[in-house]
């Protein structure tokens, strides 16, 4: 078990430089700033700045024929980001034009266009690598705002990340050094703020990134309580930490976690992190963040087929997520402003196959002490998650949120893009989707339909872990959970099977782990008393 590469996840030696400037865009000597200078206008900016003409000018017309090719369609809302390279080093070639240009279609309001921003923020930094620049300079027009500078941030820390672990990090020199950003209008002091906030988010996710994409013999469940220990240790003494091994889980009873680690032969461990708010207040509430720790999924003896068990190293991005999450926040102002208690809970294991393995048939207790008749051994997730629901229950939490890659069939109905997520609770429901829209990590909504339930229903046990064969799988598991959740907490689950771990490079991620959920769940907590202040609606 190595140690995790801490290199590929911050921002390492990269310089954020603030100017701010006053006028207007079209004013700025684009001649002198070099030596990349992205430019980010809106269309609007566009018409009216004649900065785009200016540009032309300069690289004698490449720009404007390369506008027109694009066909960039000029509408309200719509964003063009241009990386002009001065003439003199490379020449013509060197021009970079990229257009986002966001259509009026359905999910694109103005604040899902906050994510083209991440995007530009990775963009500039993508090409500076690309033409092993060393320096660039970012422009932001007169009217955009804050938020859309802290995105351009968090593009710029989260495009940083690459997975180093096994290979040559000189074969991957990073030639970026310094990042300036022209911005008209934004103080400084704003600046800094913005900018700790981004780079605490990018550590968390980078961080989570790490855990995901190390190979899973790499990452046991060991790991997770060695980089949990590690952030307590980091913390000042504000992270109270509780691991719960083999032994201790047996006096708690977690005949859940115990079962599907004893065909493993590392340890299983309930990890709990608490960070209390640093003024106690009598308004304080207990928030809980469970997230699934499968640090490998075989499938156990209902093992996996041999594609579906290839990316089963990402089946602990959840517990990934929420450390990830713990982490972001020791790093900046909320570790200071959060009112409530925030508590971490991982159960991690590895679901493997020996002669102890758990068979097809048998019966565990959970923490909670209802049975499972475990018909499916592949429908691990749901076990781990009940013992952790059941052990949070004892905490009595006011709020509990899990995040599990639990169901294929989530995968399946979503895709990559989104992430299920299940509540009767119309507030947490309405956060969490606007957070997810806000941090570019989006979330559909899907029923916790109880005309389901009797697909639980078992001859032997309270309940049996799996629905019907072909049946609606992703509600059927939340169903599960659900029996777990105590009665007074406000709860929602999440299933992130889809976003999880990427097939294919994003503007901001690469390919392999995404470190989803980790900037939504900032964002929620960030905003989290106006869901407090709603009491749950019945649905
Ligand atoms: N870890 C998987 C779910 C998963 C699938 C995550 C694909 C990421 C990508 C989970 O433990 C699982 O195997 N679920 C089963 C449940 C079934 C046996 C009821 C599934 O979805 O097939
Ligand atoms: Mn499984
Ligand atoms: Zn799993």
């Amino acid at each position: 078990m190595g140690r995790l590469s801490h290199k590929s996840q911050g921002s390492g030696s990269l310089k954020v430089e603030f100017h701010n400037v006053s006028g207007k865009v079209k004013d700025l000597a684009f001649e002198k700033l070099h030596p990349g200078v992205v430019l980010v206008l809106t269309a609007a900016q566009i018409k009216s700045s004649g900065a785009v003409e200016k540009l032309n000018e300069l690289s004698e017309g490449l720009l404007g024929d390369s506008v027109r090719r694009a066909r960039f369609p000029g509408e309200a809302g719509s964003r063009l980001a241009i990386c002009f390279y001065p003439r003199g080093k490379k020449g013509k070639e060197s021009l970079f034009v990229r257009l986002s240009a966001v259509s009026e279609d359905a999910w694109s309001s103005p604040e899902a266009s906050l994510d083209e921003w991440r995007r530009c923020g990775a963009d500039a930094v993508r090409f500076s690598q690309a033409e092993k620049l060393s320096e660039v300079s970012l422009i932001l027009g007169e009217q955009d705002s804050e938020a859309a500078l802290s995105a351009v941030l968090e593009g710029i820390y989260l495009s940083l990340y690459q997975y180093q672990g096994f290979q040559d990090p000189k074969a991957k020199p990073d030639s970026l050094k310094l990042v300036r950003i022209h911005a008209i209008g934004l103080s400084t002091k704003k600046f800094q703020l913005l900018d700790t906030r981004a780079r605490g988010l990018a550590q968390g996710v980078n961080f989570a990134r790490e855990m995901v994409n190390t190979p899973p013999s790499e990452f046991p469940p060991a790991a997770f309580v060695r980089e949990a220990k590690r952030i307590a240790q980091g913390s000042k003494g504000r992270v109270v930490l509780k691991v719960f091994g083999k032994s201790a889980l047996q006096k708690m009873k977690a005949g859940c976690i115990l079962g599907i680690s004893q065909g493993s032969s590392e340890e299983p461990f309930l990890i709990h992190a608490e960070l209390s708010p640093k003024k106690k207040m009598a308004k304080a509430k207990r928030i809980v963040l469970i997230g699934k720790g499968v640090t490998f999924d075989s499938g156990g003896l209902s093992i996996k087929t041999r594609p579906g068990m290839e990316s089963m190293k990402c089946d602990m991005a959840g517990g990934a997520a929420v450390l990830g999450l713990l982490e972001a926040v020791l790093l900046s102002e909320l570790r200071d402003t959060f009112e409530h208690e925030l508590h971490v809970i991982v159960p991690t294991a590895e679901n493997m196959i020996n002669g102890e393995s758990l068979k097809p048939g048998d019966v565990v207790r959970s923490v909670s002490g209802t049975s499972v008749e475990v018909l499916n051994i592949d429908a691990e997730g749901r076990l781990l998650l009940a013992d952790a629901l059941g052990y949070a229950a004892r905490l009595k939490p006011d709020m509990i949120i899990d995040l599990a890659t639990l169901t294929g069939a989530c995968a399946v109905a979503l895709g990559s893009e989104y992430a299920g997520v299940f509540s009767d609770d119309e507030p947490i429901v309405e956060r969490l989707l606007q957070a997810g829209v806000d941090m570019g990590e989006r979330y559909w909504r899907l029923p916790l339909a109880k005309e389901y339930r009797d697909q639980l229903r078992s001859p032997v046990a309270d309940l049996k872990n799996m629905g019907n064969e072909g049946g609606p799988g992703a509600i059927v598991a939340a169903l599960f959970l659900k029996e777990f959740v105590p009665l007074k907490a406000r709860w929602a689950h999440v299933d992130m099977a889809g976003p999880a771990f990427w097939a294919a490079e994003k503007e901001y991620s690469r390919k392999g782990a995404s470190g989803f959920g980790v900037r939504s769940l900032y964002s929620f907590l960030e905003n989290i008393d106006g869901v407090l202040a709603s009491p749950k609606k019945h649905a």
